[in-house]
């Protein structure tokens, strides 16, 4: 039977952590840290993601805005917004909430945000911090998938891991981490020949594919730590992860449930990361 990790609890003690550095911050500087969101058009999944952003802000203590664009905004007008942003003093953290309409260029609007500010640490300067081991924010979703770990006393040296799914905001900097943590680390994606033989051979399985059930307990080891990083929305509303759940508790040592794993970790790592590049621009 698997011990559950409780991110939603492991996310509240973090959060009181970092309220009470925020208030010490604050003290300190006569002012909170700020994050600026910017969220261009009206995707309803980033409307409630960007408000869950903002609450969590107002929580700690963190000074929150949101920039609230027309899905007609051009590139260029976001790419100026930005600019200005990065000049202002007043400003610790840039998030621009992903997807932006097709007719922009995500990976221009992404570059744009200056390094320092850049607390999604998705732009060219912060993923090469990453995969160096130089760096000062991590991408908020393996890193709260890192400090899961480690506040559930699960050591990844020297363990195989398998991470399935490739993409630059779970998938490889996850496998980056894992390594940096001497893990052995497989990363599995669409065109992995014979999925179950790798997840098989995972101490550590971490899936981020986005299709409810897609992990059954034929595919996990006895007593593997599993991670679902899937959030999955079914017919009847409810939110599902990767992972058959039910399926899979009596043979994994540790799992991550969905709703209550991993989800709460990711936005409590954006309020770290904001912290942190406050704290770095003083
Ligand atoms: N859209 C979905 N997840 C994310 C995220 O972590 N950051 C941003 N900026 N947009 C997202």
């Amino acid at each position: 039977m698997a011990m559950i990790i409780d991110g939603k609890a492991v996310s509240a003690q973090i959060r009181e952590e970092i309220k009470e550095d925020v208030i010490a911050f604050t003290k300190k500087h006569g002012a909170a840290p700020s994050l600026t969101v910017i969220i261009v058009g009206e995707d309803p999944a980033s409307q409630v993601y960007v408000r869950n952003k903002h609450k969590a802000c107002e929580q700690v203590g963190i000074k929150s805005d949101i920039i609230r664009l027309p899905a007609e905004t051009g590139e260029d007008e976001l790419l100026s917004l930005i600019d200005r942003l990065n000049g202002d003093k007043t400003v610790n953290g840039i998030l621009v909430q992903l997807p932006l309409p097709k007719h922009i260029n995500e990976e221009s609007v992404i570059c744009k945000i200056s390094p320092e500010k850049d607390v999604d640490a998705f732009g060219y300067e912060n993923v090469g911090r990453i995969y160096t081991g130089h760096f000062d924010f991590l991408p908020c979703t393996p890193a709260g998938v890192m400090e899961l770990l480690h506040r559930s006393g699960i050591s990844v040296s020297g363990k195989e891991c398998v991470v399935i799914g490739r993409s630059n905001i779970v998938g490889k900097p996850m496998a980056a981490l894992l390594m940096h943590e001497n893990g052995t680390v497989t990363v599995c994606h669409t065109k992995t020949k014979d999925l179950s033989l790798h997840t098989r051979r995972a101490d550590i399985l971490v899936s981020s594919v986005g299709k409810a059930n897609f992990i059954t307990a034929d595919m996990v080891k006895e007593g593997a730590v599993i991670i679902d990083v899937g959030i999955n929305h079914l017919h009847d509303g409810k939110l599902t992860g990767d992972v058959d759940y039910e399926g899979c508790f009596e043979k994994a040592a540790a799992i991550t449930p969905v709703p209550g794993g991993v989800g709460p970790m990711t936005i409590t790592m954006l309020l770290k990361n904001t912290l942190t590049a406050a704290n770095k621009q003083i």
